[in-house]
């Protein structure tokens, strides 16, 4: 007698299926091959970039890094950092940072991103645009054809001087795409970013058209601190998928 097991012996083992949380740790792990002891480092913000900085905090640990100054692109990473024991310091003190490496919420074909949807988009954008370069680390859910068509929120950093104000003039110049233009909560209260300002998120019904045009046309207004595009500024992204990890290079 036989026990059916539904499996031939011959059968090859089950595929095994990754966590999206297992491919953002791939990727963080492969972008950290790229730090070298002496770096000057930007560090994320993010689910995706915490695995990133954890791992740059063990190799700390193990003394395979060494003299190592990170930069933190948030509050968050901060204390995150601090508790690693990776040493830290700022843009004032390192203008020129060697290396960055963040998560993105949408990377297009020629590398430009959405960030901010972690609400660190100010600070990302100063530290990532100080660095020689910048390595983003993504699952492929991220890749996208075209930016801010996903749907999901493009976030703008305003003032809260009036932001109802800028809300609108936001949400007009995009009405061609559907925009609606609502404040980022934190239950009933605004989320606050790290610089005390508001986040304004854009949902698009169509992608946002021509990106330097759109970037120029919001950075116009008043009262609008920074945007979630991150254009031209990726020089390697990192896309880890069920098939493996795939790197392109400016
Ligand atoms: C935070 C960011 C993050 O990098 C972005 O939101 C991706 O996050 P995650 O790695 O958690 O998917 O821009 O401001």
């Amino acid at each position: 007698s036989s026990v059916e097991t539904g499996l031939s012996p011959l059968s090859s083992p089950p595929p095994v299926i990754l966590t999206q949380d297992e491919l953002k740790k791939i990727a963080a792990y492969k972008a950290v091959e790229f730090v070298e002891s002496g770096m000057v480092l930007g560090l994320g913000t993010g689910s995706t970039a915490k695995h990133a900085v954890d791992r740059i905090g063990e190799l700390l640990r193990q003394g395979k890094l060494t003299n190592i100054v990170g930069i933190p692109t948030s509050k968050k990473t901060h204390e995150q950092a601090v508790s690693l024991g990776i040493p830290l310091s700022d843009l004032d003190s390192y203008p020129v940072v060697d290396l960055a490496i963040d998560g993105a919420d949408e990377v297009d074909p020629f590398m430009n991103l959405v960030k901010g949807r972690g609400g660190s988009l100010l600070r990302e954008k100063m530290v990532e645009g100080a660095c020689k370069k910048f390595v983003v680390i993504v699952d492929e859910s991220k890749l996208v054809p075209h930016l801010g068509g996903s749907g999901l929120a493009m976030p703008v950093e305003v003032v809260p001087y009036c932001w109802k104000f800028t809300a609108k003039r936001l949400q007009d110049l995009f009405e061609d795409c559907g925009c609606v233009a609502k404040l980022r909560t934190t239950g009933e209260q605004p989320f606050v970013t790290d610089n005390g300002n508001y986040v304004i998120d854009l949902y698009l019904k169509k992608d946002i058209g021509d990106l330097k045009v759109a970037s120029d046309n919001i950075l116009r207004l008043a009262g609008v601190v920074e945007h979630g595009m991150f254009l031209d500024m990726a020089t390697t992204v990192i896309v880890a998928s069920e098939l493996g990890v795939t790197i392109r290079n400016k």
